[in-house]
């Protein structure tokens, strides 16, 4: 892993301060890289103002995801229908901070907090507050389970979602960081130019943000010598 991170802080240190900066201003609330988890939580109140009906297959009428996120579902729902003939369906998008205290509460009910707090982000801590995150299935398995890992579906989402910009958050070994277990359904907006890369290093979010803001500092150093 460190010499990945290496690699990456080379190559952002290589693109120049401008380019990092425009990387570093969509880690502001209401970019694509920004990132929320339990140390970094996004306030009660936030709900983006850009959020639409992706037109794909959905478990509920309800489901909706910031625009350009909506968009970019759209495209790879489409590919894997064209590409592959699956049919992808989205199960949960945008939750108001409300909608996840339900679920987080229902869940540590069912399970104890323990457990809840590997599987549901307690209210104010979840992407889905940010409109840029869905859950997602397939026609023959909309279960939200590992299994949908398993599936020639869900193996071509893991191995194709960046190509439309978006990232699986939540792996297996990435538990210690994340703080989630296996969510092979959960994918993270973040733009295409971020999630190849994402996908390429095959890192965590928290750490590709680490590097952008460790590059920025040495580009801003070199600058002031
Ligand atoms: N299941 C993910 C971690 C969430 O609740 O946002
Ligand atoms: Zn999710």
């Amino acid at each position: 892993m460190a010499a990945k991170l290496f690699a990456l802080l080379m190559m952002l240190i290589n693109l120049g301060l401008g380019t990092v900066n425009q990387y570093v201003e969509e880690m502001n609330l209401g970019g694509n890289l920004f990132l929320v988890n339990r140390d970094f939580p996004v306030s009660s109140d936030y709900v983006p103002q850009d959020l639409v009906k992706p037109d794909v297959a959905m478990t509920a009428s309800n489901i909706k995801m910031r625009e350009e996120a909506a968009h970019a579902l759209e495209d790879m729902f489409r590919a894997a229908k064209d590409e592959k003939g699956y049919n992808l369906v989205a199960i949960s998008g945008y939750r108001s901070y409300g909608q996840q205290t339900s679920i987080f509460n229902r869940k540590v009910k069912n399970v104890g907090r323990k457990a809840a707090m590997l599987l549901v982000a307690p209210p104010g801590t979840s992407e889905h507050q940010l409109g840029l995150a869905m859950d997602l299935g397939c026609k023959r398995n909309t279960s939200l389970t590992e299994s949908f890992g398993k599936t020639e579906e869900g193996q071509w989402v893991a191995e194709n979602c960046h190509r439309f910009g978006y990232i699986i958050r939540y792996k297996e070994e990435w538990t210690d960081i994340t703080g989630y277990a296996f969510e092979p359904w959960h994918v993270r907006y973040v733009g295409v130019e971020h999630a190849a890369r994402i996908h390429e290093l095959d890192i965590p979010l928290e750490y590709y943000i680490a590097q952008l803001r460790e590059a920025q500092y040495a580009l801003i150093a070199a600058e002031m010598e």
